[in-house]
């Protein structure tokens, strides 16, 4: 890996009430050391009614793990009923938002022009966008799981300048591997990281995507983090089931510590 500083984050979906989102948020402190993370960043990523919650704790006990939010609208206000504007969540601290995951994509229709709406409105109120790509399983195996995320990314980064992307993150969720149990083995998940790379690549500079963080996501456990973690177009993981329990969440920060 380049000298990119690896990103760990914990994508609750809709789990976790805000009581049990500041018990979750204080045990990680107590798992995580000093040197863990001056080594990885981590992110929680809470539903939007534990945000303020989180947001409190974590500075109140000088917690350094960053706020992360799910989803938001690409607007700033408006008649948009059960939304939540950027800059909403930027006013709560919150460091990185998730734009484009495949379950806003399937479930709620999400479009790759919406997405990249997001995109920009997340780094327009000076937020770190995590831009969500992946294929279905039949795209996987009809041979097509490279186009479908080069189209994804191309998409989701329309307009947006090589320094704003140069900061931010892409995860790579393959579809078929997201709460099933089933992870990409290591030299895929690297297969397909290289990929966006090089889309990155060719959309903008080598020292562009030199720079942009990858993460894998889909089924991300303690017991394989550090096999895909030590793929060198791996630079984090965006972890779902695992990231619920405090102990594990900490363990898969920990992946350097593995024997
Ligand atoms: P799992 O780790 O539960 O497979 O979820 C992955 C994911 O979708 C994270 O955004």
């Amino acid at each position: 890996m380049a000298d990119r500083k690896p990103l760990i984050s914990g994508n609750w979906k809709m789990h976790h009430n805000h009581f049990e989102a500041i018990q979750t948020v204080q045990k990680l402190s107590y798992e995580l050391t000093k040197e863990d993370i001056e080594e990885v960043d981590v992110s929680v990523h809470p539903p939007f009614t534990d945000l303020r919650s989180v947001q409190t704790v974590l500075d109140a006990d000088k917690i350094p793990i960053l706020l992360g939010a799910q989803h938001c609208h690409f607007e700033d206000k408006g008649a948009f009923t059960g939304e939540v504007a950027p800059n909403m969540l930027a006013k709560l601290n919150v460091d990185l938002v998730i734009a484009g995951h495949s379950e806003r994509r399937q479930v709620f229709g999400e479009t790759d022009e919406e997405v990249n709406a997001k995109v920009k409105a997340i780094l327009a109120a000076e937020m770190t966008p995590i831009l969500c790509c992946g294929e279905t399983l039949e795209e996987r195996e009809a041979g097509t799981a490279g186009e479908r995320v080069t189209a994804q990314v191309t998409a989701g980064l329309k307009g947006v300048k090589a320094e704003q992307v140069a900061a931010m993150v892409i995860a790579y969720e393959p579809i078929w591997a997201i709460g099933t149990g089933k992870t990409a083995t290591p030299e895929d998940a690297q297969e397909m990281c290289a990929t966006v790379r090089g889309v990155v690549a060719d959309l903008y500079t080598k020292a562009t995507a030199e720079s942009v963080r990858i993460q894998y996501g889909g089924s991300v456990k303690p017991g394989n983090a550090p096999d895909l973690m030590a793929q060198p177009d791996i630079d984090g993981a965006l972890v779902g089931g695992a990231s619920l329990d405090a102990v594990d969440f900490a363990r898969i920060v920990q992946y350097r510590n593995a024997v």
